[in-house]
């Protein structure tokens, strides 16, 4: 018989190495990226849609836009400021979740400082 196994060398030995190294890390590169990464925002339960107002609209202008998109805007009933940031935090994160536009941090107080200067009188 001399049909022996023999070892393989080293040097061969390295190149395989190799070479599967490359063919793995190609197929690593082909998975494609899982479809979950896009709900990290926080409309993670939207269509994904959702998104802020352009930026430098006023108060006034956001009011109108941003609490119109499901119902008509609302009656400026005489309540107290804290009572006021309380619903537009709410109705924005009504916003958030139903993927309509919403307001950013910065966007709700100056939505608030137009309701309390146009709210009926006490
Ligand atoms: C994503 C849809 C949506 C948007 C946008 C929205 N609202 Fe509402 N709003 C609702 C729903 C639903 C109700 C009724 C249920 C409730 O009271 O939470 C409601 C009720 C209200 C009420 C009556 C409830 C109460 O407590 O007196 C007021 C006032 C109001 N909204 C104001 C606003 C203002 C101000 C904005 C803008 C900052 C706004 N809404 C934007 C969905 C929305």
């Amino acid at each position: 018989m001399t049909n022996q196994f023999k070892p393989m060398n080293n040097v061969v030995a390295i190149l395989v190495t190799i070479a599967f190294a490359i063919v793995f890390f190609i197929l690593f590169m082909l998975i494609p990226e899982p479809e979950n990464k896009k709900a990290s925002s926080p409309a993670g339960q939207s269509s994904g849609n959702a998104r802020a107002f352009p930026s430098g609209l006023t108060g006034e202008v956001l009011f109108n836009r941003a609490c119109s998109q499901c119902h008509t805007l609302p009656p400026l009933t005489h309540r107290s400021p804290e009572d006021w940031r309380i619903l537009v935090l709410k109705m924005n994160r009504n916003m958030q979740q139903t993927g309509k536009n919403y307001l950013t941090p910065e966007e709700v107080q100056p939505v608030v400082d137009y309701i309390l200067s146009r709210q009926k009188p006490a």
